[in-house]
């Protein structure tokens, strides 16, 4: 698989572009981005929330550098924008010609009111259905049942559009439950393609150098892995060419791999510095 490049638009976004070919599916554009890293404080925080949300705000901007230097990305002066500026930038740049958008994780630094009201401004007039997965950032906190990112707390999404089917996995605690693997048979059983969509990617044969170096919290099949977890690894193997692509997050670098032939996994690198996927999928 040749590995995609980086190309740096104005508004410091950073775009990597990939084509899927589908037979049978009618040409789409989907965008994929994660690890926003949002640490939002507006006029209805208290004192306590507002500094912890000015805590991570200064602990991700030495933190975005670190992971760019450490992984030769791109840490451009134009790049250096507030996570809020950047996340509403990809959402917009998304929005131009995107059939879909996937958001992989980690949108959120914590969940808090403030981040889940900013989440709700800039999604409310998205032109295209989105899919949002949950993060190890997200797995606790309170979310209101009735708004919009509540959805990441589902085990298993659907997101149909017609030809192609987009399936969120959450995989935030680095493990997959047996009900997961239960509701991913019977969608692929429905024929159609599939595109997983998960915080969490899995080491491959492709990049278990730099995942090893990275450590065991950054993959899915880390050495204490349990069976339900490996069976959801080998559904997706035995299911490659029906499941086109995988996509995930966490890493804060991109990695391109092959989870076995035919099922390619796009690891985004991190939204806080502006990066995101473009997919052209399609016959
Ligand atoms: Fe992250
Ligand atoms: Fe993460």
């Amino acid at each position: 698989m040749e590995n995609s490049k980086n190309t740096l638009l104005p508004g410091g976004i950073v775009v990597r572009s990939y084509r899927i070919p589908v037979p049978g599916v009618r040409k789409k554009v989907l965008y994929h981005f994660s690890d926003s890293h949002l640490s939002v404080y507006d006029e209805l925080c208290t004192p306590e929330e507002r500094q912890r949300a000015e805590e991570g705000i200064t602990g991700w901007e030495k933190g975005r550098e670190a992971f760019a230097r450490a992984y030769h990305q791109p840490c451009t002066k134009e790049q250096k924008l507030s996570a809020e500026d950047h996340f509403g930038n990809l959402v917009y740049h998304a929005s131009m010609d995107g059939d879909a958008l996937v958001l992989c994780g980690d949108v959120f630094d914590y969940v808090s009111g403030a981040n889940v009201r900013f989440f709700e401004m800039e999604m409310a007039d998205l032109p295209m259905p989105f899919l949002a997965v949950c993060g190890n950032h997200e797995s606790e906190g309170f979310i209101p049942e009735d708004s919009l990112f509540a959805k990441v707390r589902n085990p298993v999404q659907v997101l149909d559009l017609g030809d192609l089917i987009l399936v969120g996995v959450d995989n935030s605690r680095r493990q997959i439950t047996p009900a997961q693997n239960a509701k991913l048979r019977e969608i692929l059983a429905l024929g159609k393609p599939v595109i997983i969509a998960m915080h969490i990617p899995i080491m491959t044969e492709g990049n278990w150098r730099v995942l090893l170096e990275c450590g065991d919290y950054f993959r899915l099949n880390h050495p204490d892995v349990d069976t339900a977890t490996l069976e959801f690894i080998e559904i997706l193997k035995e299911n490659a060419g029906q499941i086109v692509a995988v996509l995930a997050g966490h890493l804060h670098f991109p990695d391109d791999s092959e989870i076995a032939p035919r099922l390619p996994q796009f690891v985004s690198s991190q939204g806080i510095l502006g990066c995101i996927n473009r997919y052209e999928i399609g016959g």
